[in-house]
């Protein structure tokens, strides 16, 4: 397999980053990183991180750095990266960002390539309150744009889909507001590195993914 940098997804919730994860995985061999999945995963075994990341995710706020930071440090050195990892959703924070560039030297990795997906608020909204979810294998979904094939059920697994508890309107608005307050910052912070392409996150599914290919120069 040819090796490959990592990249990372930069955006909001709601903007697209774990469905064009999966799909870049898949065509380019990558290893998805979603500290997200990571944490539903920890509720969902009911793990002392589980349990304390459930206090933050249920009112809409972000994990402490800390726990953060330790959980990656961890999956980052057990998970093998010949294809690249795709960060979806890590980092969050200057903290995290910081953090990620040490790990990812030490490991001696190429630069950090960075896609920040944009979208207007009225979309994210939009995107994040038709979302259905699969808590078996995390697949994603839309009851509009993006629906499962069978109407309540996992194309992937065929389990019965649901809506994320954090996709609740009231929980939705905090998801947003811990967004702008501490991870928009890092598009100035990826700007400085001269590293960061910006791609429109309104289009097709299919039309996001071919943007991101081009700006992440995946190809070849
Ligand atoms: P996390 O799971 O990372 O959620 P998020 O960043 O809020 O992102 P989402 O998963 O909501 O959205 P997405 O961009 O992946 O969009 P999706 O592809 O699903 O984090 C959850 C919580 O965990 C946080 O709130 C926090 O508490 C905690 N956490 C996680 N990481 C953390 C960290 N590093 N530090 C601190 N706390 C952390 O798409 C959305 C919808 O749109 C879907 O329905 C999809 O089908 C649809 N859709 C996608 N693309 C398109 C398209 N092109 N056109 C139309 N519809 C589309």
């Amino acid at each position: 397999m040819k090796r490959r940098g990592s990249v990372y997804l930069l955006g909001a919730p709601g903007v697209g980053k774990g469905t064009q994860a999966d799909l870049l995985a898949k065509q380019y061999g990558m290893s998805p990183f979603s500290t997200g999945d990571m944490l539903r995963q920890a509720r969902k075994e009911n793990t002392d991180l589980g349990k304390k990341a459930a206090v933050y995710m249920e009112k809409g706020q972000l994990v402490p750095d800390e726990l953060i930071i330790g959980l990656v440090e961890q999956k980052l050195s057990k998970t093998e990266n010949q294809g690249g990892f795709i960060f979806d959703g890590f980092p969050r924070t200057l903290l995290q960002a910081q953090a990620l560039d040490d790990l990812l030297l030490k490991k001696k990795e190429p630069k950090l390539k960075v896609a920040f997906i944009e979208l207007s608020i009225e979309t994210l909204r939009e995107r994040l309150l038709g979302r259905l979810f699969c808590p078996n294998c995390q697949k994603t979904y839309h009851v509009k744009n993006y629906p499962p094939r069978r109407e309540g059920f996992c194309d992937s697994c065929n389990k019965p889909l649901i809506v994320r508890e954090d996709d609740r309107p009231e929980t939705v608005e905090r998801r947003l507001v811990a967004y702008f307050d501490q991870t928009a910052p890092l598009i100035d912070y990826y700007k400085k590195t001269g590293n960061l392409k910006v791609v429109n996150g309104l289009g097709t599914v299919e039309q996001v993914l071919n943007a991101l290919i081009i700006a992440l120069e995946l190809e070849g």
